[in-house]
């Protein structure tokens, strides 16, 4: 197994937002634009964030909070807390040892890793300290739709033989969102770092003249309910879909025998002015009933924010862009920090609301109108 370099940890990291100047420094303009960009306005990008912060917890005192816990149980399996690792792609673009310090990470701090299909580093090499650490967090893959099937296939065994246990494909993204901050500066992905798991792809369509790239080129050959039937009949593992935000397409996922679901806007990267996921999880919980996994993402940065999403109804939460900061700052010991500090966060905040387990976080901890309560159908 490939050991990640062990660098210090900068001076003065309270939280996970002190990553983000010290990551700054590191990481060259092209990669920032990517890494901390949003689409068009980043209005979704500035409200995921704002939306956690207007809910105000109404906590409750003197209660017996002896032998309490951060534990979890998903897909059947006992987690030791709800926060998962999102997955982001080419990380090595923000540090040399890239997916494999997000995974020793993941490994130390009993965390989920959902590993990026567009990974710069091998899936193998991500699965091995995860499987190495008895009681470490569950190891998904995350998929985008690339339409050829032989490649699908051979992609998926490979995938199920390195030990993954879920399967998430994103259904949000498509076509990359119109990303100002990504465009001004003319990002490029530098020639060293691929998406090294999805090699031997098919060459882009040809387009004749008049037709639209779009609808045309890439739309011929994007995932539709079609391609996630075909992905459940391919796999013994289980598909959870990540994007997905109405409740009538949650429907429509479950028949097709969909496990469970990540509500996303893509941490704002997609389309511009969705709501934000605090906002946009309420809704889908109500439809979905209590029983299916329904985890969330995009702006949690507090222990907090993690005890407002399970009180929201989520099964667990994705943190994104924080722990890259973390890696760009200092590596696979950064990430580790940056998940002990948001798990520290959420345990004062569960003993200070009167939360023994994450059972007791429900709507009566949230003080009345400053969430989410109503169902848009
Ligand atoms: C992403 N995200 C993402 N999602 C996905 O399904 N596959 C991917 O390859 C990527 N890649 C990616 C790259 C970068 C640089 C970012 C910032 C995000 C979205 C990601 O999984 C997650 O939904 C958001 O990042 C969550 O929001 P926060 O925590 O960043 O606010
Ligand atoms: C992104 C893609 C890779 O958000 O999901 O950049």
């Amino acid at each position: 197994m490939t050991a990640p370099r062990l660098e210090p940890l900068p001076d003065g990291v309270a939280n996970l937002a002190d990553f983000e100047a010290h990551a700054q420094a590191r990481v060259d303009a092209n990669a920032w634009a990517y890494l901390n960009g949003g689409a068009a306005d980043e209005l979704t990008l500035r409200t995921n964030r704002a939306a956690w912060d207007v809910i105000k917890l109404h906590p409750r005192m003197l209660r017996d909070l002896a032998g309490g816990h951060t534990r979890i149980t998903l897909l059947g399996r006992e987690l030791q807390h709800p926060v998962l690792l999102a997955p982001i792609a080419y990380q090595r673009l923000f540090h040399p040892d890239g997916e494999l310090a997000m995974a020793h990470a993941a490994a130390a701090q009993g965390a989920g890793l959902l590993l990026s299909a567009q990974a710069s580093v091998d899936l193998e090499d991500v699965a091995a300290p995860l499987l190495a650490e008895p009681g470490a967090g569950p190891l998904w893959f995350q998929l985008y739709w690339r339409d050829d099937r032989d490649f699908m296939r051979a992609l998926l065994r490979r995938i199920e033989a390195a030990g993954f246990q879920a399967l998430v494909l994103t259904v949000d993204a498509p076509v990359h969102g119109a990303r100002d901050r990504e465009r001004r500066i003319g990002f490029k992905l530098p020639d060293d770092i691929r998406a090294v798991n999805l090699g031997g792809l098919k060459k882009p369509l040809n387009l004749q003249p008049g037709q639209n790239a779009l609808f045309d080129g890439l739309m011929p050959r994007a995932a539709t309910w079609r391609e996630v039937a075909w992905l459940r009949a391919e796999s013994r593992l289980p598909l959870l879909l990540k994007g997905l935000t109405h409740a009538d397409d949650a429907g429509e996922a479950l028949a097709r025998g969909v496990a469970g679901f990540i509500v996303s806007n893509h941490g704002g990267r997609t389309l511009d002015t969705l709501p934000a996921t605090a906002e946009l999880l309420p809704p889908l919980r109500a439809a979905l009933g209590p029983d299916v996994p329904l985890l969330v993402d995009g702006g949690i940065r507090r222990g907090t924010d993690v005890l407002k999403a399970m009180a929201l109804g989520a099964s667990a939460v994705l943190l994104g862009r924080p722990y890259v900061h973390a890696l760009a700052a200092s590596g696979a010991l950064g990430v580790a920090h940056a998940l002990r500090l948001l798990r520290d966060e959420l345990e004062i905040a569960m003993v200070l609301s009167g939360c023994r387990t994450l059972a007791d976080a429900g709507p009566a901890l949230l003080w009345p109108g400053s969430f989410p309560e109503r169902t848009p159908r």
